[in-house]
């Protein structure tokens, strides 16, 4: 039994303008100690996706389809069921750490609440443990800085704090939505590698999110193309870098951003070489949502929903035109 597994998971959101699907037909699995990435353009999906697996959609927003944990449903859970589970068997690492830490509280009481909540830590003990944790995400001399606040601590430093919080009840499965985009380029790969070494040493299973498809390669074994809320390709890392199938995970991969291109704020969405813009979640197409900036899309693609074809064993396309497309057709450039 996979550790973590969504089926046909769907996010619907109500707002003045109607309905939008954000999250749609979604499906994967995550064994303990895997990775797996989320890549997509900005507006995907891929925080909706993450908040859904934590109980953490927003209000006007309905979850359905199935998300079980060691077999268990998710879907449909009370809120009280969520929060024995959340911080405790899944931990949520985001991409701005002042959203998640409370200003006005010392960061050490901060890391310390899940010890205390859900492994039930008497104050010395979880001191303790809260002290070993900052120690090992690269906090120096965490006695003197556990009784710090926040905003006492570098942009990377709370990055590290947010990291230590959501280790702090061992949970199973971490999920890192954009967890290095507000910090500089070096201090991302230091974060990145030290997710890395956490999620190894300790046999965590990992959702990675990002725009950077530089960050994804190198830090996870499978990926997850999402488009206009669509899993439009699924795959081993390498195999989806290497042979990308959809028209979608080609363009995304003929884009990658520069190195300058990834200094300036992620949301700065639109990629140079995918013409075009991602489809308007209120007035979806029918047929392929990325038919109308594709190159190679057919009179079909516009009316008929794309045919999910697997490639191999765990490398799947949602395309009408990748199968017709020649094998050479699939490598980059
Ligand atoms: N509370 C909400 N109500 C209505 N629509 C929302 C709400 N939150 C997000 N959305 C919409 O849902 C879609 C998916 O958003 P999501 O945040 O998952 O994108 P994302 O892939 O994480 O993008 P980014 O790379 O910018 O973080 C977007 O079109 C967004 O505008
Ligand atoms: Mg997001």
């Amino acid at each position: 039994m996979p550790l973590l597994e969504a089926s046909r998971l769907r996010v619907d959101l109500r707002t003045h303008r109607g309905t939008a699907t954000a999250v749609r037909d979604t499906n994967f699995t995550l064994d303990r100690g895997e990775t797996l990435g989320l890549v997509g353009e900005s507006g995907c999906g891929k925080s909706m996706t993450a908040l859904a697996l934590m109980g953490l959609a927003p209000g006007n927003g309905t979850v359905n389809g199935s998300i079980r944990l060691n077999g268990e449903e998710l879907v449909g859970l009370r809120d009280s069921a969520w929060r024995a589970l959340r911080g405790r068997r899944m931990a949520m690492i985001f991409q701005e750490p002042m959203t998640a830490l409370n200003p006005v509280h010392r960061v050490g009481i901060q890391i310390a609440e899940p010890m205390r909540l859900h492994l039930g830590m008497d104050a010395d003990a979880a001191r303790r443990k809260t002290m070993g944790l900052m120690e090992r995400v690269g906090i120096p001399e965490p006695a003197k800085r556990i009784d710090s606040f926040p905003h006492q601590f570098s942009g990377g430093q709370r990055q590290r704090i947010m990291i230590a919080m959501a280790l702090a009840a061992d949970p199973d499965v971490l999920i890192a939505d954009e967890p290095t985009t507000a910090l500089d380029v070096t201090v991302q790969k230091q974060v990145l590698r030290l997710i890395a070494e956490l999620v190894a040493e300790r046999g965590m299973a990992l959702i990675l999110i990002s725009h950077d498809l530089g960050v994804i390669a190198q830090n996870v074994q499978r990926v997850l193309v999402m488009y206009a809320g669509h899993v439009i390709e699924s795959g081993p890392t390498a195999e989806i870098f290497t042979r990308p199938a959809h028209p979608y995970s080609r363009g995304l991969l003929a884009a990658r951003p520069s190195l300058a291109h990834r200094l300036v704020a992620h949301r700065s969405a639109r990629l140079p070489t995918i013409p075009g813009s991602v489809p308007d979640l209120f007035h979806m197409p029918t047929g392929c949502a990325f038919a109308a900036r594709c190159t190679f899309a057919q009179p079909a693609c516009h009316t008929e929903a794309p045919p999910e074809i697997a490639l191999s064993d765990r490398h799947r396309v949602r395309c009408g035109v990748a199968e017709a497309m020649k094998p050479s057709a699939f490598t980059r450039g």
